[in-house]
C-alpha cells in the first residue's frame, strides 16, 4: 500500500446516522479531507440479511478506492458486523479499514463491567458480533442484547426529544433483559442522537457509552502508525447519498451543526 498522508478519508454508513461518526473524525482530525456516503437508497440496513449488506459495502469500498481513500470507516455497525471481515480480505493492502465495532468493545472491556447492554438493529444483534468479541475479551462478563429496530426510523423521522421518543425509549430501556446493568452500549451509529434522553432515563445509575470518539481516535492511532496524518485540509469534504429527498437534506441538520451539501450519486 503506497498512499499520501493528502488523500482522503472514506466514511460509509447505511444513511445519514454515520454522520455523527463523521463529526467525531472532523474534530479529532481537523486536517483531513473527508468523502461520506450515505447509502440512502438501501436504508435501514439493520433489516437486511448479512450477505446484502456484505454486497452494498463491497461497492461503496470499491468506490472510496476509486475516490483514492486512504482510510475506509465502516461508520455503521450493522454494515461493520457483517462486512468488515470480508472488505479486509476483499481490498487487502488497498486501504486502511476502521469498523464501529472494535474500538467500543475494546474501551468497553477495558473497564471490567460485570454485567452490561447492547442496543443495537436486528442485523447487529443477530450477528451476535458484540456479544462474541466481549465475551472474547473478557470472558465471564453478563452481556444483554436487545434489537431496538424502532429507533432508527424514529430519529431518522426528526422523533428525538419529544413524546413519542420518550415511549418507545421507556418500552425499550425498561425491557426486563437490560435490568441491573452497569453499562450500556449504543451500537448503533444513529443512537448518540438519544444519547441524552437514554442518559436522562437512566438518572447516572447506568454508564451510556457510544462509539462516536473511540473510533474517531482509532483512526487516528491507525493513520498516525502508518505515517499518513495530514497536515493541512485541501478540500471541502463531500457528502454522496444514493437516494434523494428533501426529508434527507432536513434530516441532516439533526445530525450536523454545519450545513452540508448532500449530492445524489447513482451507485445502483
Ligand atoms: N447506523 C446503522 C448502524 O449503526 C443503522 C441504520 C440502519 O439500520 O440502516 O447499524
Amino acid at each position: 500500500m503506497s498512499h499520501q498522508p493528502n488523500q482522503p478519508i472514506g466514511i460509509f454508513d447505511s444513511g445519514i446516522g454515520g454522520l455523527t461518526v463523521a463529526n467525531a473524525i472532523m474534530r479529532v482530525l481537523p486536517n483531513e479531507d473527508l468523502i461520506y456516503f450515505g447509502d440512502t437508497a438501501h436504508l435501514p440496513y439493520g433489516e437486511k440479511s448479512a450477505d446484502a449488506i456484505r454486497y452494498y459495502a463491497l461497492r461503496i469500498a470499491k468506490f472510496m478506492l476509486e475516490r483514492h481513500c486512504k482510510m475506509v470507516v465502516i461508520a455503521c455497525n450493522s454494515a461493520s458486523s457483517a462486512a468488515y471481515r470480508v472488505l479486509l480480505e476483499f481490498f487487502k493492502g488497498q486501504a486502511l479499514f476502521v469498523n464501529v465495532v472494535d474500538p467500543l468493545v475494546e474501551a468497553v472491556a477495558a473497564r471490567h463491567f460485570e454485567r452490561v447492554g447492547v442496543i443495537a438493529t436486528k442485523a447487529t444483534i443477530q450477528s451476535g458480533v458484540y456479544q462474541q468479541q466481549l465475551l472474547h475479551l473478557q470472558p465471564g462478563l453478563d452481556v444483554r442484547a436487545l434489537a431496538t429496530p424502532l429507533l432508527v426510523p424514529m430519529i431518522e423521522e426528526g422523533f428525538v426529544r419529544n413524546e413519542v421518543s420518550q415511549v418507545v425509549l421507556e418500552s425499550y430501556l425498561g425491557h426486563p433483559d437490560l435490568a441491573g446493568i452497569q453499562a450500556l452500549l449504543l451500537a448503533c451509529t444513529h443512537y448518540p442522537l438519544i444519547k441524552p434522553e437514554i442518559e436522562a432515563f437512566y438518572q447516572g445509575s447506568v454508564e451510556i457509552l457510544d462509539s462516536t470518539d473511540v473510533v474517531a481516535l482509532e483512526a487516528k492511532r491507525k493513520l498516525e502508525a502508518h505515517n499518513l496524518l495530514n497536515d493541512q485540509r485541501r478540500h471541502a469534504h463531500r457528502f454522496f447519498i444514493s437516494d434523494y429527498t428533501p426529508t434527507f437534506e432536513q434530516t441532516t441538520r439533526i445530525f450536523c451543526q454545519e450545513d452540508i451539501l448532500l449530492e445524489y450519486y447513482p451507485m445502483w
